[in-house]
């Protein structure tokens, strides 16, 4: 038993104290880099200004061989760059992995003042993040950190997805989550062999014209719409995630080329709740600002309706469309965000600007 009074408690003497709020930070793009490869550590300082989250990755992607070149080569990018606005996270490696250990205690004692959020992923159930907790905890206190490191998990086990609400409410540490979609459909035994995106083979079919005339309904030709493999998933992760004050996002789009398909998963998982995806390539970068930014006639309609309903309560018609109190808390979703979106963007606000100068 844990009494409700020592969730706020640091779990370590001398470890700063647990937040009571998830600070929102634009996060639209965790932008993905190896910091063991040279080329791609000496373009942080021209990517930084670009994205809202870079993240240093130590875990997948990043060969055995390399595992403590791109530890020490994340070190170094947080001591030699300041990003200004820009967050830097990072992705540890698993924590059945011999590398966890080495990740977390270096990282927090040489760059934890510089460090945002740390990812853990393929997280199981809450013991993994008690895990992790209790030992941010120690090295925080040890490294004299006056604020915590917060923590990721990303949804990518079978027994993680059984897990969420647990998850997401393990500790005050818990920052968000992302859907992992390409270990996540190892871990189920799914049958794709791609990284996030639909599959053509997954859809539901018209049922068959009535047969007058000869002919069986399979010779018929029938429309096909492929369905979303993700949706059962990323709409668990949402409902988590608000249950519990933390962030959803999107994980990885890997068909690199295919900005389109990119394009429509990422804006799926915005209108379904999530404020976020990772980005692994330049190119997806604006995919992400684009779709992650509540569009600029949205935001003009939302402020409409949030002056047109005063203190929020009663209904008004406007264009037609009846508003009332739940229009209007959907309607102050979409304008807030867009006001703590455009405090870091002057290039969104002055859509913003020019939209609600359009809509008068
Ligand atoms: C991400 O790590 C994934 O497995 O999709
Ligand atoms: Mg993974």
């Amino acid at each position: 038993m844990r009494s409700a009074k020592d969730f706020f408690r640091p779990l370590a003497v001398g470890a700063p104290a647990p937040l009571r709020e998830v600070p929102f930070r634009p996060s639209r793009m965790i932008h993905f880099f190896d910091p063991g490869n040279a080329k791609m550590a000496a373009k942080v300082p021209a990517l930084a200004p670009t994205v809202d989250v870079l993240l240093g990755n130590l875990e997948d992607a990043v060969p055995t061989d390399r595992k403590e070149a791109a530890r020490a080569g994340l070190v170094a990018v947080a001591r030699a760059h300041d990003l200004g606005g820009t967050q830097l996270w990072t992705r540890v490696n698993s924590l059945d992995s011999p590398w966890a250990l080495d990740d977390l205690v270096t990282l927090v004692t040489e760059i934890g003042d510089r460090l945002d959020v740390v990812m853990v992923p393929k997280v199981e159930g809450p013991q993994d993040i008690h895990y992790v907790d209790r030992l941010l905890a120690q090295l925080e206190a040890r490294a004299g950190l006056d604020r915590p490191v917060l923590v990721h998990a990303i949804l990518e086990t079978a027994a993680g997805v059984a897990n969420v609400e647990a998850i997401a409410g393990a500790s005050p540490r818990m920052q968000g989550i992302s859907l992992g979609p390409a270990d996540l459909a190892a871990s189920r035994r799914m049958k794709t062999t791609r990284v996030g995106g639909g599959h053509p083979g997954y859809l539901v079919r018209e049922d068959p014209p009535p047969t007058s005339g000869g002919g069986t309904p399979g010779d018929m030709p029938r429309v096909t719409y492929q369905q979303d493999l993700w949706h059962y998933t990323i709409a668990r992760m949402v409902d988590a995630c608000a249950a519990h004050g933390i962030l959803p996002y999107y994980g990885p789009f890997g068909d690199i080329q295919d900005v389109t398909a990119c394009e429509d998963q990422f804006r799926n998982a915005f209108l379904l709740g999530c404020v976020g995806a990772w980005t692994l390539h330049p190119v997806q970068i604006d995919i992400a600002k684009r779709v992650f930014s509540p569009a600029p006639q949205d935001v003009a309609w939302a402020e409409r309706v949030i002056e047109a309903m005063g203190d929020g309560t009663g209904a008004v018609m406007i264009d037609g469309k009846m508003q009332d109190d739940a229009t209007y808390k959907q309607c102050r979703v979409v304008a807030e965000l867009a006001a703590a979106l455009a405090a870091r963007d002057p290039e969104l606000a002055a859509s913003y600007a020019a939209a609600r100068k359009a809509a008068l």
